[in-house]
């Protein structure tokens, strides 16, 4: 069963009730019809048959004897009923409505079963219904009244009303048919649109296709709907993950090529001038320096996607903003660091994570701070929350670029010339640790008057 396409099953069924349903009613109208008309004829003939049994009986009373009884049957209508009366031996004494059909077996047979109405059949196929009566009197048999029709009329007006009946059943159940496939076949459209549109992506892995359907919202076009936009979600899932290797093995390339192209000079060149020997060992170790921060934070991107599992403690966030800044002190002479730090800002994460997330939101600042400018670092406790603000008075960020910090590879126009070893993968990276933390990052930044990032966590108490 499981082999049938379920719009075949459909059909089959609605076939099958429907049938089931119009022979039911046809069967019983026709049987309704047949025996009320057969009934009629039945009546017909033991009324007349009454009638001239009467007729009889009052002659005999006359004092007539039965062979000499001439019966006036002017006053009745026969309606196709033939009579006869006949006595003991068989001999016609009177009859009326035409010639009798007789049937195969004597009178006494017939009388002597149980059923006084006999249906036969004569040679030509033409069946009749005869009622025979019994004439006693003074209990004494003296004969027979026979009343007969012909059922030839009711036969052929019963299998005409077949006829229909079985014609109107078939042509209704092939319209059943062809009306329950077209439906089914409508009903499923959509089924049918989305398997097309999964196998041809299969085939050609184009997550841009869609199914094209413009039906109702009902259940298959919400189906159709939830498809679409699944197809819209992978495909930008897709796409994403495209330009992510794409940039990937660019930002890779570069420093290699730069690496390989210094050791190509040192090969080449046998004698150089010390100063432009250590020029160009400089360039390489920052490359080298450049490209092993890609890795490092290429790792963490592929770990995030990964989904890793994430130990968490309890972490005191002013601890780790405290490390950070003694760290970015040791490098940084441009800009000048305020840092100020609240009471106890205890939440429930990871060290390390949290560690790397103020080193990101940090170095940007630091970074994208001219000389002379200031990156102001603090943590406050407000509505149960931790709270990590880091303002710059740097280069900031232009409306336009604002929505796309936090892609990955991304780096804004002026944080180029700036900074032009960066990778713009920090902020991607700030964002997955977030989000881990179930925290929050704000950015409100302004070009050229600063960038103010707000991180705010759960606190534990
Ligand atoms: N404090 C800031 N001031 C101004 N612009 C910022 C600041 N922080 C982030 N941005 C903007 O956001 C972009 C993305 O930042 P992100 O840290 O992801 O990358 P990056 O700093 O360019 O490179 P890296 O991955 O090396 O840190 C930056 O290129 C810059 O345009
Ligand atoms: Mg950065």
């Amino acid at each position: 069963m499981r082999t049938i396409p379920i719009r075949l099953r459909l059909t089959l069924w609605y076939c099958l009730i429907f049938g089931l349903l119009m022979i039911m009613i046809t069967t019983s109208i026709y049987l309704i019809h047949r025996t009320s008309h057969y009934r009629e004829v039945d009546r017909s003939l033991v009324s007349i048959s009454e009638y001239i049994l009467n007729g009889t009986y009052t002659e005999l009373d006359k004092g007539v004897s039965l062979s000499k009884i001439q019966l006036e049957a002017k006053n009745v209508s026969l309606n196709g009923v033939a009579f006869a009366i006949e006595d003991i031996s068989g001999v016609s004494i009177a009859t009326g409505g035409g010639a009798l059909k007789r049937p195969d077996i004597t009178l006494p047979e017939m009388h002597g079963m149980r059923e006084p109405l006999h249906t036969f059949t004569d040679q030509d196929q033409i069946r009749y219904r005869m009622y025979v009566q019994t004439i006693v009197y003074h209990d004494e048999i003296l004969g027979y009244v026979l009343s007969e029709i012909s059922l030839s009329n009711i036969d052929r007006s019963m299998n005409f009303l077949l006829w229909l009946i079985v014609s109107f059943t078939l042509f209704g159940l092939g319209l059943a048919a062809l009306s329950g496939w077209y439906l089914a076949r409508k009903a499923f459209q959509p089924i049918a649109m989305i398997t097309d549109t999964a196998q041809a992506i299969a085939h050609t892995q184009g997550f841009g296709q869609r199914v094209m359907y413009e039906g109702a919202r009902d259940e298959l076009g919400l189906l159709v709907e939830t498809f679409n936009e699944m197809l819209q979600s992978l495909e930008n899932a897709y796409l994403s993950q495209k330009r992510f290797t794409e940039n990937a093995s660019h930002e890779l390339r570069a420093p290699l090529t730069t690496i390989r192209g210094n050791i190509d000079i040192l090969q080449a060149v046998e004698r150089m001038p010390e100063s432009e020997r250590i020029e160009i060992l400089d360039d390489m170790k920052r490359e080298a320096v450049r490209m092993s921060r890609l890795v490092a934070e290429l790792l963490t991107l592929a770990r995030a996607d990964a989904g890793q599992e994430i130990a968490f403690e309890v972490v005191d966030v002013n601890e780790i903003t405290s490390e950070v800044i003694d760290e970015m002190l040791n490098w940084n002479s441009v800009v000048e660091i305020e840092s100020q730090l609240g009471p106890s800002a205890l939440v429930w994460g990871s060290r390390d994570l949290i560690k790397q997330l103020v080193i990101i939101l940090l170095d940007n600042a630091i970074r994208y701070t001219p000389q002379g400018g200031t990156v102001r670092i603090r943590t406050k406790k407000e509505h149960g929350r931790v709270h990590i603000e880091i303002i710059d008075t740097g280069i900031g960020v232009s409306e336009q670029e604002l929505p796309h910090i936090f892609e990955r590879f991304y780096r804004g126009e002026l944080a180029r010339i700036h900074f032009p070893a960066g990778t713009g993968l920090g902020l991607p990276i700030a964002r997955w640790i977030v989000e881990q933390h179930q925290a929050q990052i704000i950015v409100l930044s302004e070009q050229g008057k600063g960038t103010q990032m707000i991180v705010k966590l759960t606190a534990l108490l």
